[in-house]
């Protein structure tokens, strides 16, 4: 973990230090702490940043109705994935109008329930795909979804979804020949990109396809979305929004006027929203070095560290009190019975004895909504904070 980043988060989040204290006692660990005040925060500087975007939260990062409120009430909307997604907004009664389907493979039958439900917008990416909305309602339009590999981020999306630009021109014809109307590009550039310049590449391929798909057939594109892939700070130190915001303003230039834009961020709006309570159950020495186990684990909350390999900062919650407390390189393993349930190896921790308290900010994206109950564990609840 950066040094620098660790005492900026012990400055930032020592104001809470005694509250969480409050709410484990309480409520007991593992726990997580919802704070939705932080997720509209995050709204307002993505809206800032991508001026004149239309937001379409990304409901799987973490489809809690608190947030979902939240995010429907701050003026943004939604991308749904599956019908359950889809039904969740229903039962909530949050704007269907304001939400796109971006699951580029999907089945007819859920097309049709989605459109039921007030979805209008839909992925494409092959001509299979594109097949099954010939015959379907004329409100629908469809976005042919782009690939651009990225190395640089966590989870490289365009690695399992999207045509390759060069056979873009082709899929649109495809749709225009089933009778279904185009209305543009989305791509996703990757969750968790270290480097914001894959969007400058995406958008720059983009425009020159928009261009060419109104040269060679004639059809405008109305509609780009850059998807979604901000990057957050965990242990490091990422680039910040602005960041992504200053290339978009870059390559569109006076262009922007020209078109209707979309963005579907997921982890970027809801990361910073939750963190994480968990105690120390027991304490080993292991091959010379000193392991904590944890009552939440990779199986469980930390399953991001799993399922994208991104790593949440951890302190001890006496650290934001006594931030002068010496750091030592430690094991720290989840509560199953698994080997493989270790969240952090040589990771500097200050002294914890059974029954400590330990927090990690950072665990709203991708954290419970991909954990599973392993070896009988029941999910980590979620409160208010
Ligand atoms: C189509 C689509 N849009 C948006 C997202 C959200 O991405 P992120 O959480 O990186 O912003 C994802 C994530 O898997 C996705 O598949």
């Amino acid at each position: 973990m950066n040094p620098r980043r660790r005492s900026r988060l012990r400055e930032d989040l020592r104001v809470n230090a005694a509250r969480w204290a409050q709410l484990a006692a309480t409520h007991g660990t593992p726990l997580l702490v919802l704070e939705p005040h932080l997720v509209a925060r995050r709204l307002r500087q993505l809206q800032t940043a991508l001026t004149g975007f239309e937001v379409h939260y990304a409901v799987k990062a973490l489809p809690h109705p608190v947030v979902l409120s939240t995010i429907a009430i701050c003026g943004g909307g939604f991308d749904v994935a599956t019908r359950g997604e889809v039904d969740l907004l229903g039962r909530l009664g949050l704007p269907m109008h304001r939400s796109i389907h971006t699951n580029p493979i999907k089945k007819p039958a859920d097309i049709d329930h989605a459109h039921a439900a007030g979805v209008r917008t839909f992925v494409v990416e092959n001509a299979a795909e594109v097949q099954k909305f010939r015959g379907r309602p004329s409100d629908i339009e469809l976005l042919v979804r782009l690939a651009f590999r990225n190395p640089t981020a966590k989870s490289d999306l365009s690695s399992k979804f999207g045509v390759v630009p060069a056979e873009a021109e082709l899929l649109v014809k495809h749709v225009l020949a089933a009778g279904v109307r185009f209305a543009g590009f989305s791509f996703h550039v990757g969750s968790q990109s270290s480097s914001v310049e894959p969007y400058r590449r995406a958008l720059q391929h983009t425009l020159g396809l928009v261009d060419h798909v109104q040269d060679t057939l004639g059809v405008p594109a109305r509609v780009i979305d850059i998807g979604g892939g901000f990057p957050v700070s965990y242990r490091e130190d990422e680039p910040p929004i602005g960041a992504v915001g200053a290339i978009v303003d870059e390559v569109l230039g006076p262009r922007r006027e020209e078109f209707t834009l979309l963005c579907e961020p997921g982890r970027f709006l809801v990361a910073d929203c939750m963190t994480l309570l968990s105690s120390v159950v027991g304490t080993a020495e292991r091959d010379g070095q000193v392991w904590h186990y944890l009552d939440d684990g990779l199986y469980g909350s930390y399953s991001n560290v799993m399922t994208e390999d991104v790593h949440p900062p951890i302190l001890a919650l006496e650290e934001l009190r006594r931030t002068d407390a010496a750091l030592d390189a430690v094991t720290l393993a989840g509560p199953t019975c698994d080997s493989a349930d270790v969240i952090a190896r040589n990771y500097p921790m200050p002294a914890l004895g059974i029954g400590d308290l330990v927090v990690s900010p950072m665990m709203g994206a991708y954290t419970t909504v991909t954990a599973s109950r392993f070896n009988g564990i029941e999910p980590t609840p979620i409160v208010m904070g």
